[in-house]
């Protein structure tokens, strides 16, 4: 298309008062581009959305640019240090923070739903003990839409929430079945007694015929880890839910589809393939090495928990998680040497002019893995934990979706396919 035919569009559309401009209360503006196709026969071509609202959302803002991240307005930071994992669940799903009532009511409802159908467990059995977690919970997750039949009345509000609570108060007991299952170990029980993050770790570390005191450091930042996982507005596997929730599909098989969407490496499984980055490099010296690879265009190897389609400044998440490593590792009393590497591995790409130009900073992902690690959890369940996190996001858009009225979600194409042909007489050999 000629640049004088787009010009032609532009200055046809411009005044089209059917492409109106939208203002959003903070962040770019969007074209209103919906009647496009009906008053001008075109579609917009966006593949990768890197310019498309998909949708309007009030939840959580992210400005790339200046490296901001708000939960309802809230900063990321601010609600790393004075909140919970839990209060932080309540305000993403209700949009303003519980008040100590509301908060205890909230926390009651997650006690009662945390545990899981006893015939849920026996799905875990008919996987390889080595199966991979995440496959485990696409499974176990999408599972539970055959539990829960009451759900299925979408159009009910109090129905959508009660789904919404189930999710987010099952996905640590599933997350830490996926891995008692993979060792043997029989799975523990919630206990009501304690707060979210340290059940988490109870059931992840216990065993059923010993007391186990949960070290309170550990919990803290484990909580703060699900606090900065929790939602990143429009990202691969919250989009994936909102698709496939658009259908009318039940919660446990949309939240489903978007663990599926966040496994991927590019996505939530970065923080598993960091580690393993990390551990191939083994050492400060081979670094220069690393990030040369990371530059050749014909070497498919790239620096993971590095770069982000939004952020071109820090991700505020990687500041706060690297530093609750450098706490967790000092408390612990770990030397964790892949710590160095990161730390070194950052300052070098920071100063190369590859990073620079393209403005690709350390992501959450980027020293999540260590922390992770530090706190006993292998590698292949780290993004298992992401989930578990990202579970509140999730449920969270799937209500808010639900109160729109904009029906199935369904992107066209542009089609680059052969044109209409006839079927031939006789197929050529
Ligand atoms: C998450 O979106 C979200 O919100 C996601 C997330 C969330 O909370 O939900 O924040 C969580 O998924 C974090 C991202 C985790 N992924 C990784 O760490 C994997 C490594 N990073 C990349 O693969 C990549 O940066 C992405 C996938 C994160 C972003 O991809 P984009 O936006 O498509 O970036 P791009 O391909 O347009 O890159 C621009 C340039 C390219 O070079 P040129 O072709 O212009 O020469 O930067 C290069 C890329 O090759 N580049 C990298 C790189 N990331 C981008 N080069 C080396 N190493 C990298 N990591």
């Amino acid at each position: 298309m000629s640049t004088k035919y787009v010009n032609a569009i532009i200055s046809e559309t411009q005044g089209d008062e059917s492409l109106p401009i939208l203002e959003g209360t903070m962040g770019a503006p969007a074209v209103d581009i919906q009647t496009l196709y009906a008053r001008h026969g075109l579609l917009a071509y966006d593949p990768g959305f890197r310019s498309t609202a998909s949708c309007k959302s009030a939840i959580t803002f992210v400005d790339g640019d200046a490296g901001v991240l708000l939960y309802r307005g809230y900063p990321i930071e601010e609600l790393a240090q004075h909140s919970s994992f839990l209060e932080v669940a309540y305000l993403l799903v209700y949009g303003e923070l519980p008040d100590p009532k509301e908060m205890a009511a909230f926390q009651s409802a997650i006690h009662q739903h945390n545990l899981l159908h006893e015939q849920v467990l026996y799905f875990y059995r008919g996987f390889r003990r080595d199966a991979h977690p995440m496959a485990v919970m696409i499974g176990v997750v999408g599972a539970l839409s055959a539990f829960y039949h009451d759900v299925i009345n979408i159009s009910n509000q109090q129905q959508r929430e009660l789904a919404a609570i189930r999710l987010i108060a099952k996905m640590p007991t599933i997350a830490a079945a996926c891995y008692t299952y993979s060792i043997g170990r029989p799975q523990r029980y919630p206990n009501n007694g304690l707060d979210y993050a340290a059940n988490f770790i109870q059931m992840l570390f216990g065993v059923p015929n010993s007391e186990m005191v949960v070290n309170s450091v550990v919990a803290r930042a484990l909580d703060r880890i699900l606090i900065l996982h929790a939602d990143h507005e429009q990202n691969a596997s919250t989009s994936t839910v909102r698709l496939a929730a658009s259908s009318g599909a039940n919660p446990f098989a949309c939240v489903a589809a978007g663990i599926a969407s966040l496994w991927g490496p590019a996505h939530g499984g970065a923080n598993e393939a960091v580690l393993k980055m990390l551990m191939e490099i083994g050492s400060p010296e081979n670094i220069p090495k690393a990030i040369a690879r990371a530059k050749d265009k014909n070497d498919p190897f790239r620096l993971m928990g590095f770069g982000h389609r939004i952020y071109k400044n820090f991700d505020p998440r990687s500041r706060v998680i690297q530093e609750s490593a450098r706490e967790v590792l000092h408390h612990l009393g770990i030397d964790d040497p892949l710590l160095e590497i990161a730390v070194k591995l950052e300052e070098i790409a920071l100063q190369d002019e590859y990073f620079i130009e393209r403005k690709l900073y350390p992501n959450v992902d980027f020293y999540s893995g260590i922390l992770l690690r530090a706190m006993g959890l292998p590698m292949n369940m780290f993004t298992a934990i992401f989930a578990v996190a990202r579970t509140a996001g999730w449920v969270s858009h799937w209500l808010e979706l639900h109160q729109e009225t904009h029906g199935i979600d369904r992107p066209r194409q542009l089609y680059v396919g052969q044109p209409r042909r006839s079927y031939p007489s006789k197929v050529p050999a």
